[in-house]
């Protein structure tokens, strides 16, 4: 089918993938999700979320090893600390690093204004959160 020879590519340029691909997953985690973290997260944490993405030589603190969340948490993924983490807007990050985006800010911008706008933002943080918590490693 021309839309999954097209999708890769799509990918590489971080654009939205169609919603077609996310019909594929049964899971909770999907293209879509998967998508979603190589274009926002990626550059930093890296495409397995280890720490290693192409912008991680620049900033002042290494990119956390995203799957190691879990484990740093006696074994349990930090579920909400980590959506609070990504949106940034919560005081969890009073004292954080600058070089993590606010994405909670972000994806307010790229959103359109609507009534439903929070409810997307959230759906957003919450697919990536859903893709952290299915990169954890042992
Ligand atoms: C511009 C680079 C950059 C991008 C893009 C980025 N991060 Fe980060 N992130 C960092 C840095 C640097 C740290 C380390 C901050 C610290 O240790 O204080 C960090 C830390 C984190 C932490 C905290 C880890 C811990 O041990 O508590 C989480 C969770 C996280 N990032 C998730 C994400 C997710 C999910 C995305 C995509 C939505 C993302 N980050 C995008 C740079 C980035």
């Amino acid at each position: 089918m021309m839309l999954l020879r097209v999708a890769p590519i799509v990918l590489v340029l971080g654009l939205a993938v169609p919603a077609v691909c996310v019909a594929q997953g049964e899971s909770e985690t999907n293209s879509e999700s998967q998508e979603m973290f190589l274009r926002y997260c990626g550059t930093c944490h890296g495409p397995q979320g280890v720490g290693n993405g192409v912008m991680s030589g620049f900033l002042k603190k290494k990119p956390a090893d995203l799957t190691q969340l879990a484990k740093k948490n006696g074994g349990e993924f930090p579920f909400h600390r980590t959506m609070q983490f990504i949106d940034g807007t919560q005081d969890v990050r009073a004292h954080g690093d600058p070089d993590m985006p606010v994405w909670g800010e972000v994806f307010k911008h790229e959103t359109a204004v609507s009534p439903t706008r929070q409810a997307e933002i959230r759906g957003k943080i919450l697919l990536i959160t859903l893709y952290v918590r299915s990169i954890q490693q042992e």
